[in-house]
Order: C-alpha cells, then structure tokens, then sequence
C-alpha cells in the first residue's frame, strides 16, 4: 500500500484575471489530503472517499495515468482521507488529483518528476472542469507560495515564510465553475473593461511579490484592498463576504479580500499577530458571522507519506 498526501491552497492575489493569462500568487496550506492505494487481483475499484463526494476527479485520474503513465492494474482499493473540509474552497479536488497520480507512479514504480506531475494532473482537471488555471494544482504539487500563470506558463517561487493571514469562511458556498463561467460571459460582452481590470491586476500581483519578499506586511495588506476592489468591480464579491472584510478592516487587518472564485467560500485578511492565532481580527471575523479557518500558508507539496 502507498499513502501520499497533498495541500490545499488558497490565493493571495490575482484569481480570475490568472484564468486570462495574468498571474496570481497561490499559497499551499498545512491542511492536506491524503490517498491511500493498494492493489487487488478482482479486477474491481473501490473508493472510499467520505471527504471527497465528487468522485469525477477520481475517476479522471485514473483513466489519464493508465493512458499517460501506462499503469495496467487488476484493481485497485482507494481511500482518501481529508483534514479539511471540501465546503471552504480550499483545493480539495485539486489536493486528490495531484495526490492519486503521485500514489499510483509510486506504486507501479513510474519515475515521474514534479513538472510532469503538474502537467498530467493539470489535464485531469481540465478534463472534469474544462476551465481553469491550474494554480491550485501547482500548490499540490510543489507547495510553498508561487507567482503562477496559467497552465503553469510561470511557476516561480516566491522567498517568504510566515505570511501573517487570518482565513475566515462566509458560510456561503460559491461554485467555482458557475463563477468562471460567469465572467467568461462578462469577458464576451465587455472585453475592453474586463481587461483593463485584469491588467490592473497584474500589476498588483506583480507589487505584491515585492512586498511579500520584502516583508513589507502594510503594502501587501494596502494591495490586498486594491485586489478586492477590482474583484467586487467584476462581480464575484458577495455580501457575507463584504461584510467580514470590512470587520476586519475595521479590528486593524492591514488589508482583506475575497480569496478564489468568490460568491462565499473563505476571505483572507493580513495583519502581523495573524500567525499566532490570537489576534483581533480573527475575533471580528467570528463576529461578523465568518468562521475562522485554521490553517497556515507555505506548506510542503505532495509527498509519500507511506510506502
Ligand atoms: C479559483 O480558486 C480561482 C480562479 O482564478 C479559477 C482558476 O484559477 O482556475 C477563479
């Protein structure tokens, strides 16, 4: 039996315009799924996934690494195991995918390098969603905080550690796909506007990998709010979510903003005690309604737990 383990992610900046060619900057969590996989000889698969109701990227990756990997099994048992739950956003399909073709190159003893890991993991997801960037892929597989690109154009490592964020979760679960889908609607019917917006974004991600390097905890949290503004500009804020960045704006973060596709799931607000746990601000988020999630940033990527 083989047991690998993935992080979830969360991004710092740049979601939506990074779907556009732009970047954005992802950070992998210390929460982490885990798969655990063993052959049988009855020709049938099972999974056991509590944690994981979709089974789609399951059963995606499992047609991919036999066309892409050339594993032949008899049947295989699947367990996963989650420490997070899939209703923050936090990339647990993302987590599942990178961290069962990990499991199953181990176990038919295909050599497989991170690169080429990102890249056949990327499709799969591709393959069940049909759009996306690949950045919560990219932190399954190689952890720590990256400037990204699209389809893992860029995958640069940014030099930074103990990125002081608070999570907090609205309560309210957005749909990633319907949201991607929505300004891919809005991109057809304006495209000068939405590019615009973009573009602004990409400068900020750009700034804030300055600051984050240089610890320069104000100006990220300052480029934070920018960020937000063009996200609630676009139309992926959400009222719950409006109302938990403002309170904690208002308990002192530096800065605060939506963090994925939006429409609910999780907000990230910044401020130097964040990294303790014992801030006002994590208060404020709890009172405004917002549940505060605890997790850390730059976690390790995918690795063997067990073989
Ligand atoms: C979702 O977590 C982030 C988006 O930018 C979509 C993507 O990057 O695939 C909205």
């Amino acid at each position: 039996m083989i047991t690998v383990s993935a992080p979830g992610k969360i991004i710092l900046y740049g979601e939506h315009a990074v779907v556009y060619g732009r970047s954005c900057i992802v950070t992998a969590l210390n929460c982490r799924l885990t798969v655990s996989v063993s052959e049988t000889e009855d020709g049938r698969v099972i999974v056991r996934s509590p944690n994981c109701k979709d089974r789609r990227f399951i059963n995606s990756t499992l047609l991919i690494a036999e066309k892409e990997l050339n594993i032949k099994h008899k049947g295989l048992n699947i367990e996963t195991k989650c420490s997070f739950s899939g209703k923050y956003g936090l990339g647990s399909s993302a987590a599942v995918t990178v961290a069962l073709h990990k499991a199953l190159a181990a176990l038919y003893k295909v050599a497989i390098d991170k690169k080429t890991l990102f890249d056949i993991a990327y499709r799969t997801v591709l393959n069940v969603q049909g759009r996306g960037s690949g950045c919560d892929v990219a932190a399954a597989t190689f952890g720590g905080t990256h400037r990204f690109v699209t389809g893992g154009r860029i995958i640069r490592p940014i030099d930074t550690d103990g990125i002081p964020i608070i999570i907090g979760y609205s309560g309210i679960k957005g749909s990633t796909v319907e949201l991607v889908g929505r300004i891919a609607k809005k991109f057809k019917e304006e495209p000068e506007k939405l590019n615009r917006i973009f573009k602004a974004i990409g400068k900020i991600v750009k700034e804030a990998e300055e600051a984050l390097i240089g610890r320069d905890w104000k100006r990220v949290g300052t480029l934070m709010n920018f960020n937000q503004e063009y996200l609630r500009d676009i139309g992926v804020s959400h009222e719950k979510l409006e109302t938990i960045i403002s309170a904690a704006k208002k308990a002192g973060a530096y800065g605060a903003k939506l963090s994925g596709s939006g429409g609910g799931d999780c907000m990230i607000a910044l401020h130097p005690d964040g990294i303790s746990g014992k801030c006002a601000v994590s208060e404020a988020i709890r009172k405004a309604g917002g549940e505060v999630v605890d997790v850390s940033p730059n976690a390790e990527g995918v690795r063997i737990e067990k073989s």
